[in-house]
């Protein structure tokens, strides 16, 4: 079968790392048989640059009629003075819910050859394997009102809304379940149960959802006690599933466990398995240009790509490997080299993309 797929650099490092991706994109059709056709497009800063919207309409047509999307990162200083509705994380947020991509997997898996590059000790973090389902559509992100008013007394005041209904807290919990049973078999739902309403409902949904997966173990969590945890032993947790805001927060924690936040990658899903991945990292105005982004997030997204959307878990696989030889192999990019470690090699976006697709050639 024919798959689509639409390519979305976007702003900052985006277009560095999408090029190894498609790089290996192109690999795979030429090589491994996989049926491919991929598309450009546009979103975010560039985007709004280009069009005045960091999500032009052709983009989101090209992305319904795409199986899956694939995005580098969106946003950068350059367009921090916009007005909250133009800016380039817009084009994003409008793309997952467009797409109705409302489960959001976030792996944090921890390369053993990188147990030292993490912050917290070896023995916290070795093995890791973490899976953060976060729900995207919905929550403080998208609920209604927002905005900021004048007040009577001349003052400003902003406000947002957390809002969900039992049907969009139901389907993520199912989800997390459903990857729970592929897995260690524990869910950890994540809420602020103690101070708010839309939270206890969580909790409750959760519950109730749990009770039809007898085989799962269910626990509760606060919030702040998970982020705690998180660094505490962080090895206690399988999957850990919560709200938008939670997610987007607990998520980057996670993903510093493993290293490097440039290790991670994403698959956003709707109810059929389409999905848009793109790696967790964001736009990192601060190294754009320099050659040194690490690509491994992205491959690592694209492989997430064969596993959900494509259904070619073999594929997916292989990448993987691939990515643990050029580990092991002690080729790094400057976010995940450990100084004064014999064996290590630093190397740029490129090299490093290019070692993916030797190792994965071998
Ligand atoms: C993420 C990012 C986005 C989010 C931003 C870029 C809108 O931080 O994917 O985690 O907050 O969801
Ligand atoms: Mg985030």
């Amino acid at each position: 079968m024919m798959h689509k797929i639409l390519v979305l650099p976007g702003d900052g490092i985006g277009p560095e790392i999408i090029q190894e991706a498609t790089k290996l994109l192109n690999v795979l059709r030429d090589h491994f048989g996989l049926s491919i056709e991929i598309e450009p497009g546009l979103v975010g800063g560039g985007a709004f640059d280009a069009t005045g919207n960091p999500l032009p309409n052709e983009t989101l047509q090209l992305a319904k009629d795409a199986d899956a999307v694939l995005l580098g990162a969106v946003g950068g200083p350059k367009w921090e003075s916009l007005e909250i509705a133009l800016r380039p994380e817009k084009g994003l947020l409008g793309l997952r819910s467009e797409l109705k991509l409302f489960a959001n997997l976030r792996p944090a898996i921890l390369y053993p050859q990188l147990a030292g590059a993490s912050t917290l000790k070896p023995e916290i973090v070795s093995d890791l394997d973490i899976m953060i389902v976060r729900e995207l559509t919905g929550g403080v992100y998208f609920g209604q009102p927002r905005g900021v008013k004048t007040l009577d007394s001349g003052e400003s005041m902003g406000y947002n809304t957390l809002v969900y209904k039992e049907s969009e807290i139901e389907r993520i919990c199912k989800v997390a379940f459903e990857v729970a049973r592929t897995r260690n078999k524990q869910v950890c739902s994540v809420d602020k149960a103690n101070v708010l309403e839309c939270t206890e409902l969580w909790r409750k949904v959760a519950t109730r959802v749990g009770a039809d997966y007898p085989d799962v173990t269910l626990s509760h969590m606060y919030v702040d006690n998970a982020a705690m945890q998180l660094v505490r032993a962080p090895k206690q947790f399988d999957v850990v599933v919560t709200t938008n805001m939670f997610g987007d927060i607990l998520s980057d924690c996670a993903a510093m466990l493993t290293g490097s936040i440039g290790m991670l990658p994403s698959a956003s899903l709707d109810a059929n398995n389409k999905g848009m991945y793109e790696p967790i990292h964001g736009s990192a105005p601060d190294i754009v240009g320099k050659g040194i982004a690490n690509p491994l997030a992205t491959i690592l997204s694209v492989s997430m790509m064969l596993k959900y959307s494509f259904k070619e878990p073999l594929l997916a696989e292989k990448i993987d490997l691939a990515v643990g030889k050029v580990l092991t192999q002690g080729l790094r990019t400057p976010d995940i080299y450990e100084i004064d470690t014999p064996g290590l090699r630093q190397v740029g976006t490129k090299e490093m993309g290019d070692a993916v697709i030797a190792a994965l050639k071998e």
